[in-house]
């Protein structure tokens, strides 16, 4: 019975020294020192112990017990505070580790293209001007010579609000409403929304324009082409090479479309510029008399010249875009590459 005692006692010591956790401590409390517990056990064996022999072997019983209960009581303090340690190591946080930036949004490429047109006029002296997406047929046709049985106005799918009121089809208006509420000179550029019934890879029904116009006395064609040239220097690069071939307007006489050197292929000819080596890029021209008639000015006197552009085709150009309803899908994979 001693020996069997001893054994008892080294396996519960040697099992208790490997313990790593407060689970197995427990269990390993069950295992020796619960109600059917190993140690436990041994009370109950007793009887088969000679009498005289039994108040020896008690004690020792007693011993055993007394022991492994303060070793275990040992042990689950140094078990608590290792579990301590270890939940300090899985919560510890890295301070140095850089923070994380919140997404902050960004321009939209039109709104980005937009603002650099307007900035390159407003260096050269224009004033921002605007006018309403909600306009009457009279800023948007008549006045600018173009009456109502006029076939411009076929030419420009327009939506009608009603019979005089319709979404602006162009940023041209605005030129009549500037010139009706300032005195010369003039000279104004007019970023906005328009709206023509139309929808395909190069159309939208909403896009946007930047309208220019400036009027004096003694205005010329040759500085409206200096001016022009220099846009396209600032917002294609200095090496652009543009030309004027002539076109007609209603509200300019004469009339001329800008085209810039390709800026895919380099005037090489390719897909984009359908091979001739050059990109339409704006409409322009001396404004009409007709239109200064209408703003009740002297047309002996007064001269000007007007240009409008589009926002969209500008940025299709600038940054490769082959789809123009790319920019209205809000999809974030694109517009995120624009930063
Ligand atoms: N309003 C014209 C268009 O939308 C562009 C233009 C503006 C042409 C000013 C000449 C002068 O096509």
């Amino acid at each position: 019975m001693r020996e069997v005692l001893e054994q008892i006692k080294e396996r519960a010591i040697s099992e208790l020294s490997k313990l790593e956790d407060l689970k197995s401590l427990k269990e390993f409390k069950v295992k020796f020192l619960g109600k059917k517990g190993e140690v436990t056990q041994l009370v109950k064996r007793l009887k088969e112990v000679a009498p005289e022999e039994r108040p020896v072997i008690g004690r020792l019983i007693n011993e055993i017990k007394q022991l492994l209960e303060s070793r275990i009581a040992e042990k689950e303090k140094e078990l608590k505070e290792l579990e301590k340690q270890r939940r300090f190591e899985k919560e510890r946080i890295d301070v140095t580790l850089p923070g994380r930036f919140p997404a902050f949004g960004l321009k939209h490429p039109i709104v980005q293209v937009m603002e650099e047109v307007v900035d390159v006029f407003r260096s050269m002296g224009f004033q921002v001007a605007e006018g309403p997406e909600i306009e009457e047929d009279y800023y948007n046709f008549e006045a600018l010579n173009i009456p109502p049985d006029h076939p411009a106005r076929d030419m420009q799918d327009t939506f009608y609000v009603s019979d005089r009121v319709l979404l602006r089809t162009h940023t041209s208006p605005v030129q009549i409403r500037v010139m009706k509420k300032y005195p010369l000179p003039i000279r104004i550029i007019a970023p906005g929304r328009v709206y023509r019934r139309d929808f395909d890879v190069s159309h939208t029904p909403m896009f946007h324009q930047v309208e220019g116009l400036l009027v004096d006395e003694g205005v010329t064609f040759a500085e409206l082409k200096g001016t022009l040239q220099e846009f396209a220097r600032r917002i294609f690069g200095e090496e652009t090479k543009v030309r004027f071939r002539p076109s007609f307007f209603p509200f300019t006489e004469p009339s001329a479309e800008m085209d810039i050197g390709c800026v895919i292929c380099g005037g090489e000819g390719c897909r984009v510029c359908k091979g001739t080596g050059w990109l339409e890029i704006l409409g322009c021209g001396m404004v009409d008399p007709e239109v200064f008639k209408s703003v009740g000015y002297d047309t002996e006197k007064v001269t000007g010249y007007a240009f409008g552009l589009g926002v969209e085709r500008i940025a299709m150009l600038k940054f490769g875009i082959d789809d123009i309803r790319l920019f209205f899908e809000n999809d974030l994979r694109f517009l995120s590459q624009f930063v």
